[in-house]
C-alpha cells in the first residue's frame, strides 16, 4: 500500500493495520533524513501548514512545527490565548480567514473532544489533531508505538501497561486503540477513581496493583495526573498516589525483569516516576521525542500527497 485510507489525521480509530505499517515505514526514511548533517528535504514546498493551538503545549507544537519545516512546508502558527477567539469568533470562523489565506492543511488542538472531526466537515483542508481534549491524541501514540517497534523489535505480541490516569487522557485512549490494531497485549493500571467506567468495553485488562502490572508487563507508558482537568479530588494526596502508583528504580530492581520505561511528557519527576527512573537506560521517552518529529514528518508527508492528487 502506498497511500493512507484517510485524508485526515483526527483519531486512531479512524485508522487500518495498513496505515500504520506505511506511517512507520516513511518515518524509517525521516528518521534517517533528521539524522543527516543538512536535516531538510524539499517535499513540502508548494504546501502551506497552520498549527492551531487553542490549549497550551510544548512538546507537540515544536514537534509538529520542526516536521513541518524539515518537509520544506510553509508554517503559520496561531494560538488561542493571543487571537480573536478571546473576543468571541467562533471555530469555523477563525478556521475560515485562516484558510482563505491558502492554507493547504490544519494542526489542531483543541479543549473539546470531537473538534478535529467537526472541522474536517466544515473546512475545505487536511486535518491533523494534535489532541482533542481526553479524546484522542493520534500522534503521540503513534510514535509511542514507534517507539517500542523500534527498542523491542515490534508492537505485536508485547505487553504494554499505561499506568495512572487512563480517565483524563488522550495519550491512553489513542494508545489502546493503535497498540490493539497492532496485536500488542494492553493492559491499564491505576486507582479505580482514575479508570473510566466504560474501561471494560475497551477490551483491555485492568489492574489496581502497580507491582503486579509492572510484573507482567514488557513495556509500561507511565502518564502524567492531569490535574487540570479533575474538578474534584481523584485520590487522596499526591503523596498517597506516588506511594501507590510512582515508579522508583527500587520497584524496577524488585522486577524479575527488564522492563521499557515511556512517557508522553511532561513528566511530574518525583510523582509518577522518580528522576532516575526517567533518566535510566530502560527509559526510552527522549528516543519518543526524537521518533516524534519522524512519525509527524510522515504523517504529513502521507496526507499532503493526497491532497496534490
Ligand atoms: C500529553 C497531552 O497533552 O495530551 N502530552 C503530550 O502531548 N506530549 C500528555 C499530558 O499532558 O500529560
Amino acid at each position: 500500500m502506498s497511500e493512507l485510507s484517510v485524508n485526515h489525521l483526527l483519531g486512531i480509530k479512524y485508522l487500518n493495520k495498513d496505515d500504520i505499517k506505511l506511517i512507520f515505514e516513511t518515518a524509517d526514511h525521516f528518521k534517517e533524513v533528521i539524522n543527516r548533517p543538512i536535516k531538510k528535504v524539499p517535499s513540502l514546498r508548494d504546501i502551506t501548514i497552520a498549527n492551531l493551538f487553542f490549549e497550551n503545549s510544548t512538546r507537540t507544537k515544536l514537534s509538529f512545527e520542526l516536521a513541518e519545516k524539515r518537509l520544506s512546508a510553509d508554517v503559520i502558527n496561531f494560538s488561542a490565548s493571543q487571537s480573536s477567539v478571546k473576543k468571541g469568533e467562533t471555530l469555523i470562523d477563525t478556521v475560515s480567514n485562516i484558510l482563505s489565506m491558502k492554507v493547504d492543511m490544519v494542526v489542531m488542538r483543541h479543549p473539546n473532544p470531537g473538534a478535529s472531526v467537526f472541522l474536517s466537515q466544515h473546512v475545505n483542508a487536511s486535518i491533523i489533531n494534535a489532541g482533542d481534549g481526553a479524546h484522542e491524541h493520534p500522534t503521540q501514540a503513534l510514535l509511542d508505538s514507534y517507539s517500542i517497534r523500534e527498542r523491542l523489535g515490534n508492537v505485536k505480541g508485547k505487553k504494554v501497561v499505561i499506568v495512572g490516569d487512563i480517565l483524563h487522557s488522550r495519550v491512553a485512549l489513542s494508545n489502546i486503540f493503535a497498540l490493539q490494531l497492532q496485536g500488542a497485549d494492553v493492559m491499564v493500571c491505576g486507582p479505580k477513581t482514575l479508570l473510566p467506567k466504560y474501561i471494560d468495553k475497551l477490551g483491555v485488562k485492568v489492574e489496581t496493583n502497580l507491582l503486579k502490572a509492572l510484573n507482567w508487563c514488557d513495556v509500561a507508558n507511565m502518564l502524567r495526573v492531569q490535574n487540570e482537568r479533575m474538578e474534584v479530588n481523584y485520590f487522596p494526596s499526591t503523596r498517597e498516589y506516588t506511594q501507590q502508583y510512582g515508579v522508583t528504580m527500587d520497584v524496577l530492581n524488585s522486577l524479575n525483569k527488564d522492563i521499557t520505561i515511556m512517557h508522553p511528557g511532561p513528566i511530574n519527576r518525583g510523582v509518577e516516576i522518580t528522576s532516575e527512573v526517567a533518566d535510566s537506560n530502560q527509559a526510552i521517552i527522549l528516543n519518543q521525542v526524537e521518533n516524534g518529529v519522524a512519525v509527524r514528518m510522515a504523517i504529513i508527508y502521507l496526507l499532503a500527497s493526497k491532497i496534490k492528487q
